[in-house]
């Protein structure tokens, strides 16, 4: 009950295409549901940069911070270097908010092409869980001897036990709570022998407290081959930052398009707001054609509603995303259709009304 105060910001490219569709079919839901959603809308991202020299204000996260939840399109552009624009507005956004977990679901819906042969719908239906402020992604290194044949570059992981055992703690009760109770573990411990044996020891520490779900753990590099020849075997993964943002690119792939692909950045407890984007970024090379795929967004949108306590609204939103694609009359280009982002939108935001 009472009023949802969303900050959305709609970012660069695709962003401005698909957050609109994002914010229909969320509006659609609220009437239908009677759920009072108040949106404002933040101009931030590179056109903001190249205005102003930053991603965003100076106390951007501040503004952010008594918004029930944050509505987020894509952040990017090349007009202004990744890791810049990325380390000035998505990334803060995650850390200074303690979004530690990024959840990305993948599913084969009917009418959507599998590039794989022999899948049904139903067959390829898990859960991504990428830890989401530390690992790989980290500010400690740096640039040495530039210019010189001695030229070098070092970046640090940062594995902590307190980072680590909150993600393993979601993913096994996430897992728990899913019919099959069946948790993937990804690390590459042959090779990297400091950061992923210790996640691997995590993994078995808190495995004890947990003996009725089903655990297997690979190396990242056999996993990704598991994902293409068998994804029907995966329920819940968990990995590293990076290895959750690369297996939450393929995992969708393999269902067709990454166009759908949803997620949410967590903050369990609460204590700040949650983010909710697709999995996609701006895409440049289809920007401004009116063509991208919505889905990722409204589906982002469906997981912010279960987010603020409406999970019957939410379904609502995935259950027109799954009529429209079954009817196969408005599938975006990437589905093998020639509707626009626009039509498909207009399309799921009616089936949910
Ligand atoms: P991308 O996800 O933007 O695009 C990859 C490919 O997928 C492109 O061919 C694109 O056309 C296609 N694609 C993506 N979304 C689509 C959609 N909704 N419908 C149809 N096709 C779609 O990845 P990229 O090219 O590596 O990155 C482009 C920019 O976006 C970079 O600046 C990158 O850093 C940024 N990025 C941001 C986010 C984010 O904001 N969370 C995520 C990924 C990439
Ligand atoms: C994602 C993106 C981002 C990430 C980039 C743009 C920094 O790829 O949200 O998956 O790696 O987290
Ligand atoms: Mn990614």
């Amino acid at each position: 009950g009472g009023q949802h105060r969303i900050a959305v910001i709609a970012g660069d490219g695709i962003g401005q295409e698909v957050v609109p569709e994002g914010l229909r079919a969320l509006e659609m839901a609220a009437k239908r549901f009677d759920i009072d959603l108040a949106f404002t809308e933040f101009d931030w991202g590179c056109g903001h940069y190249e205005r102003h020299g930053r991603m965003m204000p100076e106390d951007g996260i501040d503004r952010l911070a008594s918004f029930d939840a944050i509505f987020l399109g894509a952040v990017g552009w090349p007009t202004v270097p990744d890791h810049v624009s990325l380390w000035g507005l998505l990334i803060p956004i995650r850390r200074r908010f303690e979004q530690y977990v990024n959840l990305r679901p993948v599913r084969l819906f009917e009418g959507v092409p599998c590039p794989l042969a022999g899948k049904k719908p139903g067959d390829i239906d898990f859960l991504i869980v990428r830890e989401n402020v530390e690992g790989e992604y980290s500010e400690i290194g740096g640039r040495l001897y530039a210019g010189t044949e001695r030229e070098m570059a070092v970046q640090e992981s940062i594995f902590t036990r307190f980072g680590v055992d909150r993600i393993l703690r979601y993913a096994f009760e996430l897992a728990r709570s899913r019919p099959k109770r069946h948790l993937t573990s990804a690390t590459k411990s042959n090779g990297i022998i400091h950061t992923m044996p210790f996640w691997d020891e995590r993994v078995k520490a808190m495995a004890t407290a947990y003996p009725d779900v089903r655990l297997d753990q690979y190396h990242i590099d056999i996993l990704t081959a598991h994902f293409v020849r068998c994804p029907e075997r995966f329920d819940v993964v968990v990995g590293s930052n990076l290895f959750g943002d690369i297996l939450s690119d393929l995992g969708p792939a393999v269902t067709g398009t990454i166009g759908i692909a949803p997620s949410a950045n967590l903050n369990p407890e609460r204590r700040w707001p949650s983010m909710f984007e697709p999995v996609h970024g701006s895409a440049p090379d289809i920007a401004g054609q009116g063509i991208a795929n919505p889905i990722g967004q409204i589906w982002s949108g469906a997981m912010l509603l279960d987010h603020l306590g409406y999970p019957e609204a939410g379904a609502a939103i995935v259950a027109a995303i799954e009529r429209i694609l079954k009817s196969g009359r408005v599938l975006t280009r990437d589905m093998g259709g020639s509707a626009s982002t626009e039509e498909q939108g207009k399309a799921i935001a009616a089936e949910i009304g």
